[in-house]
């Protein structure tokens, strides 16, 4: 049964409201001042009859304590009030109470007012409960689904790296300097507008799948040590489309999930360049997602600072040298700058992960 709080200085009444809410479990205050005391020692009222006219503290500055403090300012408080007090009732109720009760008071009318009440608290405390367990429900589902995508894109990067396509070191690396970059550009660049940190959790999390393409193409060409002829440039050229192809064909429209999209542009995005004589497309500037401009950066940053059998790994500075006379060019200048001022992160993430590409 609902536990309620009765603050009247009054024996009498405390003792009739007693007698008429005989099946509740009450609380009795005789002044404002215990009342605060009796709140506080229990932390389960569910509804205050209130009486105006005491000593010590009146009702009114029972109410505004209650109505200040956080973990009370819900309880529903009933004012008793006197026939002729009309004008403190309409105090009483401006300051927050939810109804009042007239002495005399009459039995039936109490009982039936607290019942009004009574189930207000419940259908409120049900809401509070389903909204608490839909709660959960959303975030085990989240969660569930989180989970699902991280091992789909590790299953999917994890083809190439047993192909020997990729290092679990080039995926981590590259995923580490996306995410430092795109946190850079929302941050501190022309295209915070562009982006938001939804935005750049997508790209960093999708990025390992740049290059899932790479498992259709034939070992002969993809494992070649030597430089490669201009057929079979053509051939691994075609990696964009496999992959590109690969996820329009498995999963929902862009709609149905973003993060799809972002994955999408940036497999079929990261081989254009910014003057428009990138592949597959040739596509210009802008017309190239920013996921993928960002890609084509890291990428061939990671290429160039990493062994391949055909060369040693450069130097970062020699590396950045290439991006930099590359600016405008192949790369978005907005995105170099802001590669730049990321250098020291981008060190320290290559020195975790090391560049030992083969
Ligand atoms: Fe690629």
């Amino acid at each position: 049964m609902e536990k309620i709080l009765v603050v009247d200085d009054s024996m009498t009444y405390r003792g009739i409201i007693s007698s008429i809410l005989e099946d509740y479990n009450l609380v009795m205050a005789e002044d404002g001042s215990k009342a605060i005391e009796k709140l506080n020692k229990y932390d389960d009222i569910d509804i205050m009859i209130l009486d105006l006219k005491m000593p010590v503290m009146d009702g009114f500055q029972v109410l505004s304590e209650v109505k200040k403090e956080r973990k009370f300012k819900d309880i529903p408080v009933l004012i008793l009030t006197n026939v002729d007090e009309i004008e403190s009732e309409i105090r009483g109720l401006e300051a927050g109470a939810v109804d009042y009760i007239r002495k005399p008071i009459n039995a039936d009318s109490l009982q039936k007012r607290i019942e009004v009440h009574r189930d207000l608290i419940r259908a409120r405390k049900e809401i509070i409960k389903k909204n608490e367990e839909l709660e959960e429900r959303v975030k085990y589902r989240t969660k569930q689904l989180e989970l699902s995508r991280k091992i789909t894109i590790d299953a999917l990067t994890g083809l190439l790296e047993i192909r020997d396509v990729e290092s679990s070191n080039h995926t981590r690396r590259t995923q580490c300097i996306m995410k430092v970059l795109g946190e850079k550009l929302l941050n501190d660049s022309p295209y915070s507008k562009s982006l938001n940190k939804l935005k750049v959790e997508e790209i960093y999390k999708t990025c390992p799948l740049h290059d899932i393409g790479k498992v259709g193409v034939l070992d002969s060409i993809l494992l070649k040590p030597g430089k490669l002829t201009d057929y079979e440039y053509e051939e691994m050229k075609k990696h964009v489309k496999y992959g590109v192809d690969a996820l329009i064909k498995n999963v929902p429209t862009e709609e149905d999930l973003p993060l799809v999209g972002t994955a999408l542009n940036i497999i079929a995005h990261h081989h254009e360049k910014f003057d428009g004589t990138g592949y597959p497309k040739g596509l210009k500037g802008t017309d190239i997602s920013i996921e993928g401009r960002m890609m084509g950066i890291v990428d061939v940053y990671d290429a160039l600072s990493s062994k391949r059998v055909y060369k040693n790994a450069f130097p970062h500075e020699k590396s950045m040298e290439i991006i930099i006379s590359e600016r405008g060019k192949h790369f978005d200048p907005i995105i170099v700058d802001a590669f730049i001022k990321i250098q020291d992160d981008v060190i320290k993430i290559i020195k975790e992960y090391g560049a030992d590409d083969e």
